[in-house]
């Protein structure tokens, strides 16, 4: 559904701060498929997500999604088919309006079948569902500001709201990163939840190695603008944070970010 051909990206090009940050990437995900991406700091994940959301434009190469050259489409375009959730649980959400206004918003851009008009009711019984299984003591609070949230309820709700576009594809840059292990853990459950109901194709960067083991079907590891290695299938599910934590380590580039993940 989505397939990356050859893309590259270099920033300030023919400077001395020249980067590139993505090196001929090829990269194709199925319909259904839930991916995590890991890769060190400046490893490019962020990019690729950028040049699929159409907010960084490609030196080279071609994009696809759905069958669609999506290459050229400005961004804007694009957001109507890809959700996004970021580290920052600032962005996702609306500061100034309640829970309940903000869902209301996404479920109108998303235009939920059955869900306007006179069907409030059963929009309502359907936000304090979803909300009531992430067990974060949101659904009686459908009237509070969301900025007097806590990070990891903004990014339950975040994800909520994306995942009312109904988008081709969700991506997830880092949405835990920010949170303590347990609302990290919750947000998880809810990712993967949300994920399996909406049969949604998700591609999620993690700094996480237990995440990028035990979330999903596959694991894209990225450096240095490329990606490194793959893995799927059996091996993907035999796969152990240890064994990816060696694999990191072989790589030398690796053992800084496999160090500060074990602790996590
Ligand atoms: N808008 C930009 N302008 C200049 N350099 C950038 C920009 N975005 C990213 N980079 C550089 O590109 C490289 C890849 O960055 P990024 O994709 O954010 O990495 P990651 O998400 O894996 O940490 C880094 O060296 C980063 O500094
Ligand atoms: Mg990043």
């Amino acid at each position: 559904m989505l397939s990356l051909k050859q893309v590259s990206v270099t920033f300030n090009a023919g400077t001395p701060n020249e980067v590139r940050a993505l090196r001929n990437v090829s990269l194709s995900v199925s319909e259904g498929d839930f991916v995590t991406v890991i890769g060190a700091n400046g490893a490019g994940k962020s990019t690729l997500f950028n040049v699929v959301a159409g907010t960084v434009g490609v030196d080279d190469g071609i994009i696809m999604l759905s069958g669609d050259n999506i290459t050229d489409l400005a961004e804007y375009q694009r957001s109507r088919y890809i959700g996004r959730v970021f580290q920052n649980p600032s962005l996702g959400t609306c500061p100034g309006l309640t829970i309940r206004e903000n869902l209301s918003l996404a479920a109108m851009r998303g235009k939920m079948p059955g869900l306007r008009r006179d069907l409030k009711k059963s929009q309502e019984d359907w936000f304090v569902e979803q909300l009531k299984t992430v067990n974060l003591g949101l659904e009686n609070r459908l009237d509070t500001d969301v900025a007097l949230l806590s990070g990891g309820q903004r990014q339950a709700i975040t994800l909520i709201m994306a995942t009312l576009m109904k988008p081709k594809l969700l991506l997830l840059d880092e949405h835990t990163a920010a949170l303590d292990p347990n609302a990290a853990d919750k947000v998880i459950g809810l990712t993967i939840q949300l994920a399996e109901e909406n049969k949604l194709t998700v591609i999620m960067i993690t700094h996480s190695m237990q995440q990028a083991c035990l979330v999903g079907n596959r694991v894209v590891m990225m450096n240095q603008g490329k990606i490194l290695f793959e893995i799927a299938g059996t091996e993907r599910e035999e796969l152990r944070p240890t064994d990816l934590i060696e694999r990191f380590r072989s790589l030398n580039t690796g053992a800084e970010l496999a160090d500060r993940t074990l602790l996590s």
